[in-house]
């Protein structure tokens, strides 16, 4: 089973998407893909088949998605915390994300047609090497698409994922690319794994578990969450769109959440320039008050020197990561 599926919707489901499509849609959609294990138990199958359904009806559900418009889907398929299950079945986890990552670059004509970028998320060293170059190749090859975005959440949890951030930033400072004062909400924000998406709108989680597990912890503050009964891999168009509809009737609220916590993101910045800038008059005004428009062109080029600063650092992250993805791809290639 390929990522992609083709096929289109048929009548009543076509009618329904286009009735959804006059609302709100939501622009990018989280998964918590959990019940593979109790499905195959249901069904009386071997547990690695449970997982295997599970991966199919991630490609059916990307393909529900693109019928939707919704473009930009986060998958939760590998947590740090799955690595205490059995090994055995660690391994048929392992095995299975390769086959599919092979998969995936042997339909990379499909994946530049829809336009798919892959990006995988989490700490790619837990993984086995081979797996990680697989990983690699794929993320590297696809990441100049731009229609749709697929990012699959593996050797993911989000506090690893903070804290990664955090480290970041103090390598950030040790290397004096920034200063401790330039720390941010936002640049936090920068330094995630998940720093090229917008956060979710939508956060779906199947099986019945109420929990967020350790999954997008900071991106889903102000999203809409809905938990389904429904087991993984028997999760329906209409499971989709039910879940869709609750986040139409929660839109206004969810935007008007989101727009107050911008507000209030703007306002602490600015304090926090404010308070910088008050100690760099103190020290050059000669112990003198700076009058209101002195005062205004000292935080007008604080501001811009921060801005600078932050936008190289974030520069140089990006490049420390590029350059771990394509010198993994390029081993993976000399292999
Ligand atoms: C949760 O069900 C599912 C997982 C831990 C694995 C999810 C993985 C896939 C769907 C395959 C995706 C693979 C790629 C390469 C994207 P569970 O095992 O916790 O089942 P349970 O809740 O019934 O015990
Ligand atoms: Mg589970």
């Amino acid at each position: 089973m390929s990522w992609i599926r083709e096929g289109e919707l048929n009548f009543i489901e076509k009618i329904t998407a286009n009735i959804l499509k006059a609302g709100p849609i939501p622009k990018h959609v989280a998964f918590i893909m959990d019940g593979n294990r109790r499905f195959a138990r249901k069904k009386h199958v071997e547990r690695q088949e449970g997982h295997m359904q599970g991966f199919n009806k991630l490609a059916e559900a990307l393909r529900w998605c693109l019928h939707l418009n919704i473009r930009e889907v986060t998958v939760y398929a590998f947590s740090i915390e799955n690595f205490k299950r059995s090994q055995d079945e660690v391994d048929g986890l392992m095995e299975l994300a390769k086959q599919k990552f092979v998969k995936l670059l042997e339909e990379q004509e499909n994946l530049e047609k829809h336009g798919v970028c892959i990006r995988v998320l989490g700490d790619l060293t837990l993984l086995p090497l081979d797996l990680q170059q697989h990983i690699a190749k794929a993320v590297v090859a696809t990441k100049a698409h731009n229609k749709c975005f697929l990012n699959v959440c593996f050797a993911y949890t989000s506090r690893y994922e903070i804290t990664n951030a955090v480290r970041e930033m103090a390598w950030g400072v040790e290397q004096g690319l920034i200063k401790s004062s330039d720390v941010s909400e936002a640049m936090l924000s920068e330094c995630l794994y998940s720093s090229n998406s917008p956060n979710p709108d939508l956060l779906i989680r199947t099986s019945g578990e109420v929990r967020l597990s350790d999954f997008l912890l900071w991106q889903t503050s102000h999203s809409c969450i809905v938990f389904q009964s429904v087991l993984w891999p028997e999760y329906s168009f209409w499971n989709l769109c039910d879940a869709v509809l609750q986040y139409q009737f929660n839109y206004r609220s969810i935007q008007k959440a989101r727009e107050l916590h911008r507000e209030e993101q703007a306002r602490l910045q600015l304090e926090a320039d404010r308070a910088c800038i008050a100690e760099v008059l103190q020290h050059h005004g000669n112990g003198k008050p700076a009058d209101a428009q002195r005062r205004q062109e000292v935080l007008l080029n604080y501001t811009a020197c921060r801005e600078e600063r932050s936008q190289d650092f974030l520069k140089a992250l990006k490049h420390k990561r590029n350059t771990f993805l394509s010198d993994l791809s390029s081993q993976a290639a000399m292999a």
